[in-house]
């Protein structure tokens, strides 16, 4: 099977892989599919060094590179400072962390650590275009690199045809059918359609109503199917849905190669179908994640609501941290999709993809009988 997508980038197999771990993205790229990092948590330098690994990790395969273009981003948020962010973080918003974090325990950093964290993720947690023009800078000196996915919003015209100049694909990340005609008409060259059953920040259609009215919205823009494909059976409906391949998240956490912490890992392999929850608690928009006290608390009635984007993560960001560094159990949570209950047990990522493409093959040998008898 060869779709257009694939021959675009000289894939194998139609599985595109999103994650924030430079070993998964490798290691998808090097099995025939294309891996593509998440790049919201990195400093231009940081980034600097994940590109080089890349480079020297992928056997000369292409990768891609996922950046946030937030489409509506207040001017006013571009020049926060560790100083000046707590002028918008209510008293009411940091009295509900401080109770919730003291109900379980967590420890807390101390004032070096703290200001310290405070100044290391500053310009990753505004999310400004400004910080994505940076980061895209960087990846732009890595020929490997052949495609930008855009989430949250349209890339500005300036970017699009920055990126085409240098021959590197556009992919626009989209959950809702106006998203997808507002990134095909700014021209990207392929469209990523999420339903809601997606880890991170998701739109409320599923994947089954998205997919086809995308496709048929866009065309011929190719399209990429997201959100609740974890196996090969999902994979050929997707296929069948009329897309080119498949966009993943969820399955590749549960690999040898993924970031996850052990003790994510046992809660991810633990937790059904029905264990994830759409909340805006981690950034102020609703993003997908493991159930969890945490998430439970923001999602109760007497809760505050969560503030808008970028002040929601400066709000929680080091009480995110505190429960990771201190192991609360209760409280943690991570980005999870649906497909979160297929996970049982550890596996790598050249399995995921065997797996997936073998089980493609068998369902699409099975509907053929099926179409014949
Ligand atoms: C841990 C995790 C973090 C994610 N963070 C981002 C992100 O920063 N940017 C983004 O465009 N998508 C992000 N996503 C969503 C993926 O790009 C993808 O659309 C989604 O995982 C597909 O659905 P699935 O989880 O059902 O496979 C994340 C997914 C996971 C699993």
């Amino acid at each position: 099977m060869h779709t257009p997508v694939m021959k675009m980038f000289g894939l194998e197999a139609p599985i595109f892989a999103f994650s924030h771990c430079r070993d998964v993205v490798a290691a998808v790229s090097r099995s025939g599919g294309m891996g593509t990092l998440g790049t919201s948590h990195f400093t231009a330098d940081q980034l600097e060094l994940e590109l080089k690994w890349l480079d020297q990790h992928c056997d000369g395969k292409p990768y891609g590179v996922d950046v946030l273009f937030p489409s509506k981003q207040p001017k006013e948020f571009e020049n926060l400072t560790p100083e000046t962010v707590n002028e918008y973080l209510p008293n009411e918003h940091r009295e509900f962390v401080k109770a919730l974090l003291r109900k379980y325990d967590v420890p807390e950093l101390s004032k070096e650590q703290s200001d310290e964290m405070m100044r290391e993720y500053m310009s990753d947690l505004t999310r400004t275009h400004r910080e994505a023009e940076k980061r895209l800078e960087v990846v732009y000196r890595h020929p490997l690199a052949r495609m930008i996915v855009s989430a949250l919003g349209t890339p500005p015209p300036h970017v699009i045809e920055r990126a085409h100049s240098l021959g590197l694909k556009v992919a626009g990340l989209i959950g809702h059918p106006k998203h997808a005609k507002n990134q095909a008409e700014a021209g990207v060259d392929i469209i990523v359609a999420q339903g809601w059953e997606a880890a991170g920040h998701t739109g409320e259609l599923s994947t089954l109503v998205l997919v086809p009215e995308v496709v048929d919205l866009v065309s011929p823009v190719p399209v990429l199917a997201a959100g609740g494909i974890g196996n090969g059976r999902q994979l050929a409906a997707a296929l069948a849905l009329g897309a080119q391949g498949a966009w993943t998240g969820t399955v590749w956490l549960g690999t040898a190669e993924s970031e996850v912490s052990p003790e994510v890992k046992k809660k991810l392999f633990a937790a059904t179908s029905s264990d994830t929850l759409r909340s805006r608690c981690g950034t102020g928009k609703p993003a997908r994640r493991l159930r969890s006290a945490w998430v439970e608390a923001w999602e109760a009635e007497d809760a505050p609501k969560a503030l808008r984007m970028p002040l929601q993560s400066m709000l929680v960001n080091e009480a995110l941290e505190r429960i990771v560094r201190f192991r609360s159990d209760a409280l943690l949570s991570y980005p999870a999709g649906q497909v979160v209950g297929q996970l049982r047990e550890e596996t790598t990522v050249r399995q995921v993809v065997y797996d997936m493409l073998s089980e493609l093959s068998n369902t699409m040998d099975r509907l053929n009988n099926a179409v014949e008898n």
